[in-house]
C-alpha cells in the first residue's frame, strides 16, 4: 500500500512525541512492505513564527493532498496574551475545520500495568475501557459572533455555542456505528437542563438512536458525568459529546489511564469520493513546554495516534494491532516515562520509541 503522511510537529514537545510516531511508522512500513512518504508542513506557534500565520496556505494544500495528518502539539507560553486569531491554537482549530474531521475518537483506557500511574484507587479505574467521541468542528469553539467590545467605561465578551441538526446527527451516527462494534451502548451527555443548545442535541441524539435498535442510549448532564467519570468509568463505552464538552472531559479521562501523555486520538470525517477515509491524527496532550527539548515526554499518545492512523484511515488492522500490542508490551516492561512513575529509573522518549520497534 502507499502511505501519504503529512507530519505537522507542531510546538514544545510536539516536535519530540511526532520523532517518535514516524519512527514506528517506518519500522512498520518497512516490516510490512508498505511504500512510506512523509512530508512535514509548520502549524501553530513554529507557522507563526516563520511566515506569519498559524495555519499556513501551505499547510492547508499538504493536508488536503496526504492520506493523513498526524500532528504533534500547538502551544507556545509567547502567545498567551495574544488575540484568539494570532494564536497557535487557531491553527489547529483551522486545519479540523478546513479537513472537515468532525468526530474526534479519544480511547480511554486503564492498561493493567498501569493502574498504580494513576492517582485514583485501583478498583475504581480498573476495567476502564472507553472512547470519548467529541464533535470538533462546530459548538462555542467556532460559533458566531464572538468577540470583545468595549463601550465607554465597560467591556463586554462574547462566545456562541451553536449546532444544527445535521452536525449532532453526523457525529451521533459514529458514535453509534462505533458502539455496534464495542459493548452496544452510548452515554450522551449534554447540559439540556440550562442550554437549548443541549436540549436540540439531546432531542437528535435520541431520533439517530432509532436508526440503531441494537444499541442502548443513556443521558447524562454534564456536571454529573465529571463525577461519574471517576466514581464509575466502567459505567463508559461510548461517550458522545460536543466540543467544549469533550475537550474538558478527555482531560479528565486522562487520569483514568495514568498520565494524559498516553492518550491518542483520531478526528474522522465523511469518506472522500474516493472512498478513502480523512483523518487527522494527534494525541490529546499539549505541547508541555515546562518538558520540551528534554527528552522526557511520553510518546505513547503519539504512537497511539499512528495505530488509529493504521486503522481509520488505511484500513491495516494487522499492522494497527501490532503497534497496539507493542503498547501494552512495552508498558508491562518498566520502560516508560517519568509521567507514569516508573519504579526504576524513567525511560527517555526516544527509548520508549526504539522500545515499540523492537516489540512490533
Ligand atoms: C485538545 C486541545 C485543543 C482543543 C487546543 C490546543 C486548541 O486542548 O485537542 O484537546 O481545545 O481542542
Ligand atoms: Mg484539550
Amino acid at each position: 500500500m502507499n502511505l501519504n503522511i503529512l507530519v505537522l510537529p507542531g510546538d514544545g514537545i510536539g516536535t519530540e512525541v511526532t520523532r517518535e510516531a514516524v519512527r514506528v511508522l517506518r519500522h512498520v512500513a518497512g516490516k510490512w512492505n508498505h511504500a512510506l512518504t512523509v512530508k512535514e508542513a509548520l502549524l501553530g506557534g513554529v507557522a507563526i513564527h516563520k511566515t506569519g500565520n498559524p495555519f499556513p496556505p501551505e499547510t492547508e494544500r499538504l493536508a488536503a493532498d496526504a492520506d493523513a495528518t498526524l500532528m504533534g502539539a500547538v502551544g507556545l507560553p509567547e502567545f498567551d496574551n495574544a488575540p484568539p486569531e494570532k494564536r497557535p491554537e487557531k491553527g489547529l482549530l483551522g486545519i479540523r475545520k478546513a479537513l472537515g474531521v468532525y468526530a474526534n475518537l479519544r480511547p480511554v483506557r486503564a492498561y493493567p500495568s498501569q493502574l498504580d500511574s494513576s492517582p485514583l484507587k485501583n478498583h475504581l479505574v480498573e476495567g476502564t475501557d472507553m472512547i470519548i467521541v467529541r464533535e470538533l468542528t462546530g459548538g462555542i469553539y467556532y460559533g458566531t459572533p464572538r468577540g470583545i467590545t468595549e463601550s465607554g467605561a465597560e467591556v463586554r465578551a462574547v462566545n456562541t455555542m451553536t449546532y444544527t441538526r445535521s452536525e449532532i446527527e453526523r457525529v451521533a451516527r459514529m458514535a453509534f456505528r462505533l458502539a455496534g462494534a464495542r459493548r452496544k451502548k452510548v452515554t450522551s451527555v449534554d447540559k439540556s437542563n440550562v442550554l437549548e443548545n443541549s436540549q436540540l442535541w439531546r432531542r437528535v441524539v435520541t431520533e439517530v438512536a432509532r436508526e440503531f435498535p441494537d444499541i442502548a442510549l443513556d443521558h447524562m448532564l454534564v456536571d454529573n458525568c465529571a463525577m461519574q467519570l471517576i466514581l464509575n468509568p466502567r459505567h463508559f463505552d461510548i461517550l458522545l459529546t460536543e466540543n467544549m464538552f469533550g475537550d474538558i472531559l478527555s482531560d479528565e479521562g486522562a487520569v483514568l489511564a495514568g498520565s494524559i501523555g498516553m492518550l491518542p486520538s483520531a478526528s474522522i470525517g465523511d469518506r472522500k469520493p474516493s472512498g478513502a477515509q480523512v483523518g487527522l491524527y494527534e494525541p490529546v496532550h499539549g505541547s508541555a513546554p515546562d518538558i520540551a527539548g528534554q527528552n522526557k515526554a511520553n510518546p505513547l499518545g503519539a504512537i497511539g495516534s499512528v495505530a488509529a492512523l493504521l486503522a481509520y484511515t488505511f484500513n491495516l488492522q494487522k499492522e494497527a494491532s501490532a503497534v497496539e500490542g507493542a503498547i501494552e508490551a512495552v508498558l508491562k516492561s518498566g520502560k516508560v516515562t517519568a509521567d507514569l512513575r516508573p519504579s526504576g529509573p524513567p525511560a527517555t522518549t526516544e527509548q520508549v520509541g526504539a522500545a515499540i520497534c523492537d516489540a512490533i
